[in-house]
């Protein structure tokens, strides 16, 4: 499938919270729409409704990726301090609701946490509640897109950044996105490194499983991109019409979401009617999964040198240690 210049630049940020982006959306759901139809970024499905069906997601019985980076990165905190061994900045990519980052504070000891953010309210809440659980912890909070380069403020003396980028969100790029990511922070975190965590290639059947449960919460966080898009952009979609597509593809290693439409009909968004045949679909979602080979050498190929990996008994995620050079 190809997925279109448009995609391949606006894609590049799935960290991006849309609030702020209405017409963004607008846009790259009409050209989702237009033939040739291809992909919109999943950055669009985390509005507040979006927000709660993925922290559900994460609950779900067979959506493993969270709880087990959770107990990785609990079982081997003391492990990645010693590997990463500083006491100055730690950057989180990302960060949200700041949650993961309580499970390395105690052993990491920072001295300040950068959480960075596109929703800088969302941030100054956390960053507050995580400044009073662990005081002398400095919290301060960065509201910026991560993939567009940020500026933060120098590092303390003698104390290189750490940079922590969890829950496999590396796996919403495009090879050649993670690859410009992680270049970019290989700069970012010169003489220090990154703390990167990775869902391993595995069975197919325990994948399509965790995009595919048996509660129905990941369509509902599928199709509430065309309920978004009917409470913003006065969008007529009826979501009965459509079906939440899940699966592997094995060529690219990824899992690949989609909303396919059961039927000839026409939708109207922004004014514009849109005709889509039976069996169309719009691509809302990929997932990369990782050898822990490929990582490590897409982080090599980004001036990483590749250092420690921890993962879980089964093998089903994986936390990496990433050199940055000087
Ligand atoms: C947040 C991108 C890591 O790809 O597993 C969960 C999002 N999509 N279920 C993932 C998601 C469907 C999740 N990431």
């Amino acid at each position: 499938m190809s997925l279109g210049l448009a995609r391949a630049t606006r894609e590049a940020d799935p960290s991006d919270t849309p609030e702020t982006d209405e017409a963004g959306f607008l846009q790259d759901l009409q050209l989702a729409l237009s033939a040739p139809p291809h992909g919109i970024s999943p950055k669009y499905f985390y509005d507040a409704q979006g927000s709660r069906l993925f922290d559900r997601i994460c609950e779900l019985p067979e959506y493993y990726p969270t709880r087990t980076e959770r107990s990785i990165l609990s079982a081997f905190a003391q492990e990645i301090a010693e590997e990463a061994g500083t006491r100055g900045d730690l950057v989180e990519f990302g960060a949200g609701s700041c949650s993961k980052v309580r499970l390395l504070l105690d052993a990491l000891r920072p001295r300040r946490y950068l959480p960075i953010d596109i929703s800088a309210e969302h941030l100054e809440q956390s960053a507050a509640e995580l400044e009073r659980e662990h005081p002398g912890l400095l919290v301060l909070p960065v509201a910026a897109d991560y993939t567009a380069g940020v500026r933060l403020p120098p590092p303390l003396p003698g104390a290189p950044r750490i940079g922590f980028f969890p829950g496999s969100t590396i796996g919403n790029f495009t090879p050649a996105e993670a690859l410009r990511f992680l270049r970019g922070a290989a700069r970012l975190l010169r003489g220090g490194g990154l703390l990167l965590g990775a869902d391993l290639v595995k069975d197919p059947a325990v994948l399509h499983a965790a995009y595919n449960d048996a509660q129905g919460v990941t369509a509902a966080f599928n199709l509430n991109l065309l309920a978004r898009a009917n409470r913003e952009l006065g969008a007529d979609f009826e979501l009965e019409r459509f079906w939440h597509s899940a699966f592997f593809n094995a060529g690219q290693q990824r899992i690949e979401m989609h909303l396919v439409s059961r039927q000839r009909q026409q939708v109207a968004v922004g004014g514009e009617v849109y005709e889509l045949a039976e069996g169309q679909s719009l691509h809302t979602e990929n997932s990369y999964k990782f050898s822990i080979e490929g990582l490590r050498s897409l982080a090599l190929q980004a001036g990483f040198r590749p250092g420690r990996v921890w993962t879980d008994e089964r093998r089903l995620f994986s936390v990496h240690w990433l050199h940055a050079p000087q």
